[in-house]
């Protein structure tokens, strides 16, 4: 098993979005995806109206995901962690424990803009063009690493 995970601030938004559209192109027998946000507001909560309807549009299905804050036990538990942003980035690495946990840690969008560390845009505060604009930034990356790891 390769288990994935997609970090963004919420998990409300980008990351639901990016573990969706990520899950719905990999084998489910051989990966795991899942998602956290780095703070803990929306624990619990289904993702954003917006990501859940945008997502719908694509024929993905994210409505039955559940807010989580990442933890420390994340490093352990997965082999590869996406984030959305600079800040995410530094959240994340602020709890890592050793080299291992670091290299962990990726720019989702350095899988098509390779060591660029370009943030995908917090959309929160945006409009449903927003939410499509980073859906098609998170279908492009994770086709791209679907190719790597398949
Ligand atoms: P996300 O977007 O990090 O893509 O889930 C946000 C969701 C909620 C908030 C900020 C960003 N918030 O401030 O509540």
């Amino acid at each position: 098993m390769t288990k994935i995970l997609m970090v963004c601030l919420g998990n409300i938004c980008r990351s639901p979005l990016a573990e969706g559209i990520l899950k719905s192109k990999l084998p489910h027998d051989k990966f795991v995806v899942d998602s956290a946000g780095t703070a803990h507001y929306h624990i619990g909560n289904p993702p954003d109206k917006r990501s859940i309807t945008v997502a719908k549009k694509y024929g993905i299905d994210i409505s039955n995901l559940k807010g989580r804050q990442f933890g420390v036990h994340d490093f352990d538990e997965f082999d590869l962690i996406y984030v959305m942003d600079e800040s995410n980035y530094k959240n994340v690495l602020s709890l890592a424990r050793n080299d291992l946990d670091r290299t962990k840690v990726k720019f989702i969008l350095n899988e098509i803009y390779p060591n660029q560390n370009f943030d995908v845009p917090d959309p929160y505060y945006g409009e449903i063009p927003e939410f499509e604009n980073v859906f098609k930034m998170l279908d492009e990356a994770c086709s791209n690493i679907a190719n790597t790891l398949l």
